[in-house]
């Protein structure tokens, strides 16, 4: 059975959802499924805006064939040459002989790496658009924007004069299936989706913050009414909400006064300290406090925290001398994902010498902008009953901190 959506009068969504896959990436796990969003434009000549994963070939081709109503396929936009949307490509193309498809020159040389384009006659079929230019189709004029590396260098999004929309490739995805509900204001977006999409942004894109800078500068010269992104819902109400998401992320900025505390510990007594301090921010008003575990916490999901929150805890124990394994994989993730502009406040933990807090503070030096809280508190095997004033000054000094500049 074909499953489309309407989402103009001549637009249609013949995506695909995956609810199959456990790792996105092979790296990021998705409980709640993915979608690969594809959307079919109905004008003189007719459009499809990307593929989907391979895996999901058969729906997909039955939905664009639907969505066409027994039209052939005249251009295949390709935004983004990531398999998740370019894996059915040369599907498409079998399937519809007279098709042409449009992308970046970069991405058509994509196309080649990843696929035997003899078997569609790549030479004859490909139309190289650069930066401005323009497709009309009939009714709609897509407009063409360079955004590399949002999330690959080969990416473009597309704008569509005539419906104010903008297919926006890889920027304001999500992880997670749509479930019948295309439309951001068809579900509770803020308390089912954030979440996902703050995981999504920061693990995938979180990185290129100077590019989805650079793109949002783009998007804000156009009168844009709907986004259409490669995952998630779609957006037509509010679409400044989700924007101004996408600006504090890309700009690193915390979306939130909040302290995540994430704790490495082998026996239970790094955790134990960690505990015994968020209590104590409790006590002192902080509202917004989370705890994670590094060892049963996916980084994906640590990292997202970070994201969001001002205030970083990181309570660690010393192990063969050197930091907690798992908590020295988050700090390689915030390195590679450009993590900055956060406080951040060390307990460290050791039975022989406790040297996490000397190890984790050079690789917080090789990130820009992390402000380090002066003192940190320092255990030998267990936080001992004596050092409560000790705990309550490291717990005011970083509530002081948070209410500086409010
Ligand atoms: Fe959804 Fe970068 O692919």
């Amino acid at each position: 059975m074909q499953i489309t959506r309407k989402v103009t009068d001549d637009v249609v969504w013949a995506g695909c959802n995956d609810r199959r896959l456990a790792l996105f990436e092979n790296l990021f796990p998705i409980p709640r499924g993915v979608s690969y969003n594809s959307y079919v434009i109905l004008d003189e000549k007719t459009v499809l805006m990307d593929t989907v994963d391979s895996g999901m070939s058969q729906q997909f081709l039955e939905n664009v064939a639907y969505a066409l109503k027994g039209r052939s396929l005249d251009y295949l936009i390709v935004q983004h040459m990531e398999p998740d949307h370019c894996g059915t490509i040369v599907d498409i193309m079998r399937a519809y002989p007279q098709a042409k498809v449009v992308g970046s020159v970069k991405a058509l040389q994509m196309i080649g790496q990843f696929y035997d384009v003899s078997v569609f006659d790549a030479g004859e079929r490909m139309m190289a658009v650069k930066e401005g230019d323009t497709l009309t189709t009939g009714s709609h004029t897509l407009h063409f924007l360079m955004a590399p590396m949002v999330h690959w260098p080969e990416v473009m999004v597309t704008y569509d004069e005539k419906d104010k929309i903008l297919f926006a490739a890889d920027a304001f995805g999500t992880f997670g299936a749509l479930n019948g509900k295309l439309f951001s204001d068809e579900v509770d977006f803020e308390r089912e989706w954030l979440p996902d999409a703050r995981r999504y942004y920061a693990n995938i894109v979180g990185k290129y913050g100077v590019q989805v800078q650079a793109l949002l500068k783009k998007a804000a010269t156009l009168d844009i009414q709907m986004i259409c992104p490669l995952h998630g819902p779609v957006w037509r109400k509010d679409l400044e909400w989700f924007i101004d998401k996408y600006d504090k992320w890309s700009r690193y900025e915390p979306e939130n006064k909040a302290v995540v505390i994430v704790y490495g510990s082998i026996y239970g007594n790094t955790e134990n300290a960690a505990d015994a301090l968020a209590a104590r921010l409790t006590e002192k008003g902080v509202k917004d406090i989370k705890m994670y575990d590094v060892s049963r916490t996916h980084v994906s999901e640590l990292i997202s925290e970070i994201f969001r929150c001002s205030h970083v805890v990181l309570a660690c124990s010393t192990y063969n001398g050197g930091i907690y394994p798992p908590m020295a994989d988050l700090l390689e993730d915030m390195k590679a994902l450009s993590v900055q502009n956060r406080t951040v406040a060390l307990m460290e933990n050791g039975t022989w010498a406790a040297a996490s807090g000397r190890l984790i503070t050079a690789k917080l030096e090789e990130m820009k902008n992390i402000s380090l809280l002066d003192t940190k508190i320092s255990i030998k095997s267990t936080l001992q009953n004596g050092r409560e004033t000790e705990l309550d000054a490291f717990a005011q000094q970083i509530v002081e901190e948070m209410q500086d500049g409010e």
